[in-house]
């Protein structure tokens, strides 16, 4: 059993393979944090925070002129508002007008494997023996209010999974503010790391030092947006990508919350993460209970990169679920940036004959095929085909691409609604509004309140008769605008509304792949990973401004949640050119595919194209389920104002057969500078074959007919040549950059048998 009581000191362990958690026991009622640590094989109990007479720190009443305890000079296990610790409480409870509360221990149970939580998206285990579940009851004497502390530890992940449940005693109360963890650290000698950025810029990672005062990242859009991400790492003083101890919170959630951490007065850290409290107050009444969503905490004593690994290894396991968990993913050619919303059958299928002969595998109709959308200023909330584009329906196109050789998937934005539709025109009440306000537009569109049974029915219904009257193998589920004109609790209830749709619709339909997408990565959020194994990273297709947003992403996600397109040049979003074949090796990172009219390039594109599916579909594995190293990332470690000129990446298979290699200069400059890359994750003792993706680029094919130069696309290591493992890691490679050549370097290291 990972989690042991040592009753006699009231000390709870909970052991990761590599790690100690401590939970402590002060007077047998105030439940307080012992540090996590490297795993420790005794705890005495001894290094914890002394007891100290500190000014400006009331002593509870029992205590006083006995013992010099304050809770706001201690690590706090759950912090209690309004008593005697002044820093952010975990929650909030207002009963008979005051927040003043006592969190009194109860007592405690353990056992093997994990409860899944009521309505909320969570880890999971397949096999008790996977984790096992500590669960304390902590009770407010003067209300009769219970809160229940959930800790999952993993058996082989250095992971803890927490969360609270809020039970309403005698008295009714009203919960202001109710977050999943709080974990107090001793000092703040760390640098916190956040994923931050914008739509079309999504989670760049941004390093900052620890101040005193509160600093983190938040959101109140009621989605886990584009802006910051539910997560936040802490790197102690010399932790870097390969070495140090770092600590990862990530909150499985989608909608509004907080992460932060606020230093006091005497540099200790509290970490906490939940729901925001913005536009939240949630009445409870006797017998009623609450429950937080979950945090994964992760422990690493390898990094950055060693965190990354921990939570790639527990998504792509215990929180992405159903057939598509394990399976590879189809390599496919999306028709948005193709077509828009200018197409016709005809137009699909010419898409649809090209991406076939070149090994595309699944064909994706995006969006503009329902009701009269012609635009984006109708028709969200019509699922129904729009007969002037598709007149034989979807089955017509479904049935063109299968018996090309293709799966078809399709686009839909269930949860919003065009004023200009026939839904908006039956149910106007159904869309969030305010009365007596003129409901704020996003994109045209407004949200439907999910919070309600029937509008979850609705869609429920509808997708799924679009989805069983043709054959649909891929579901790209947008959602593309913050909802605004909420009711209070509004958007806590709209995802508990659509976890509800989600739950029953991925039951109902259990083939098919599901995609999540909000104008791109608006929503790459552990709990909708839990619905689909993959998210659209980002409406950014350039493929240099993608390396920030794909290694940022890498931080908390795994390449297989990752979907990444090689899009037109110039590029839609930013107007960049950069090679196809550097597009195709950052796209390559990720689940891959195409979203450009294929009929538009020349032969020697296509070819190139042909080639560069051919290869991915040898890597895909290895870069879907192995392991990741970033070996440069475009971030600097310690500041965020430096980024490197170049970036590197290497996917490992878990069997350390195959190793995926990937340079990419940001700014390519012609003649560079040489770039060693020391190669991680390998078997030190095995010989390594190197072999390069062999194609001719449009710059090699005219540099060929001038100059008869030959078609080798990166380093001056010629395919067939064997190197160790050893080598290749503790040497690295040394890279002749050739800029002109695309501005990036791909090779695989295939071991030797
Ligand atoms: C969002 C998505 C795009 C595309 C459009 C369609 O912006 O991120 O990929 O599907 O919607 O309107």
């Amino acid at each position: 059993m990972s989690i042991c009581f040592d009753k006699e000191k009231g000390v709870f362990l909970l052991n990761t393979p590599s790690s100690t958690y401590v939970i402590r026991l002060y007077n047998e009622k105030y439940l307080l944090h012992g540090g996590w640590f490297h795993k420790l094989p005794v705890w005495s109990d001894v290094c914890v925070m002394p007891l100290a007479d500190r000014a400006f720190s009331p002593v509870p009443a029992e205590l006083h002129g006995k013992a010099d305890f304050s809770l706001n000079c201690q690590q706090c296990e759950y912090p209690v508002p309004m008593r005697s610790d002044f820093r952010s409480s975990a929650y909030e409870a207002i009963c008979d007008e005051t927040l003043a509360s006592d969190l009194e221990y109860q007592t405690y149970r353990i056992y093997a494997g994990k409860k899944s939580l009521e309505g909320l998206p969570s880890t999971y285990i397949s096999q008790d023996s996977e984790a096992d579940t500590l669960e304390i009851d902590l009770k407010d004497p003067h209300t009769g209010l219970l809160v229940t502390l959930f800790y999952t530890v993993w058996n082989s992940l250095d992971v803890i999974c927490r969360h609270a449940v809020f039970t309403c005693g005698s008295k009714s109360l009203s919960l202001r503010k109710v977050l999943s963890a709080s974990v107090d650290f001793p000092h703040s000698r760390y640098r916190m790391l956040q994923l931050s950025g914008a739509h079309a810029r999504e989670r760049h990672a941004v390093i900052r030092n620890l101040v005193p005062g509160v600093q983190g990242v938040g959101s109140r859009r009621s989605a886990s947006s584009h802006q910051q991400n539910p997560f936040l790492a802490l790197l102690s003083q010399g932790a870097g990508e390969v070495d140090g101890e770092v600590f990862g919170f990530n909150l499985v959630y989608s909608g509004n919350f907080v992460a932060q951490v606020e230093v006091d007065e005497w540099g200790m850290s509290r970490v906490q993460m939940g729901i925001n409290p913005y536009n939240f107050d949630w009445k409870l009444n006797k017998g009623e209970s609450f429950c937080t969503p979950e945090v994964v905490m992760v422990r690493s004593e390898k990094g950055m990169g060693g965190m990354s690994r921990t939570f790639h290894d527990l998504y792509r396991k215990n929180l992405c679920r159903g057939k598509w968990r394990d399976a590879e993913r189809p390599v496919v050619i999306n028709n948005w940036e193709a077509t828009y919303f200018n197409f016709d059958v005809k137009k699909l299928f010419a898409l649809a004959d090209t991406a076939v002969k070149e090994g595309v595998e699944l064909f994706v109709l995006d969006d503009g095929w329902f009701g009269k959308r012609n635009d984006d200023r109708s028709s969200l909330g019509d699922w129904f085909v729009d007969k002037n584009k598709l007149p034989h329906g979807l089955e017509e196109v479904s049935d063109g691409i299968h018996s090309r050789g293709m799966k078809f998937g399709l686009w839909f934005e269930p949860e919003m609604i065009s004023p200009d539709s026939d839904l908006y025109r039956a149910h106007p009440d159904w869309a969030f509004q305010v009365e007596g306000r003129e409901p704020v537009l996003g994109r045209h569109q407004l949200v439907l309140d999910l919070g309600k049974d029937e509008v979850v029915e609705y869609l429920l219904e509808k997708i799924s008769n679009v989805l069983s009257t043709a054959h649909i193998d891929y579901v790209k589920w947008d959602f593309n605008r913050s909802p605004s004109d909420m009711h209070l609790n509004a958007s806590h209830k709209f995802y508990l509304g659509l976890y509800k749709l989600l739950e029953k619709l991925t039951t109902r339909f259990p083939d098919v792949l599901f995609e999540s997408c909000s104008g791109g990565g608006g929503r790459f959020d552990p709990a909708m990973l839990h619905y689909m194994p993959q998210t659209w990273t980002s409406d950014n297709t350039d493929g240099l401004s993608r390396i920030s947003i794909q290694l940022g992403t890498s931080v908390a996600y795994p390449a297989s949640a990752m979907s990444c397109h090689v899009s037109a040049v110039p590029n839609h979003q930013i107007g960049r050119i950069t090679s196809l074949s550097t597009r195709g090796h950052v796209a390559m990172a990720g689940t891959f595919g195409y979203e450009l009219d294929l009929n538009l390039l020349s032969e020697v594109e296509l070819s190139e194209i042909r080639s560069q599916i051919a290869w991915y579909k040898n890597i895909r594995g290895t870069v879907q389920f192995g392991d990741l190293y970033r070996i440069q990332s475009p971030w600097n470690e310690t500041s965020a104002a430096e980024a490197s000129e170049y970036a590197a990446w290497e996917h490992v298979s878990k069997d350390k057969k195959q190793a995926v290699v990937s340079v990419v200069w940001k700014f390519p400059e012609a003649n560079p500078e040489f770039v060693v890359v020391p190669l991680q994750g390998l078997d030190p003792d095995a010989m390594y074959k190197f072999k390069s993706l062999q194609s001719e680029t449009l710059i090699d094919h005219l540099k060929k007919s001038v100059f008869d130069m030959p078609s080798s696309q990166c380093s001056a290591i010629p395919d067939g040549t064997c190197v160790s493992g050893a080598e290749l890691m503790y040497a690295g490679i040394r890279i002749m950059g050739k800029p002109q050549y695309g501005g990036s370097v791909h090779f695989v290291l295939e071991k030797c048998s």
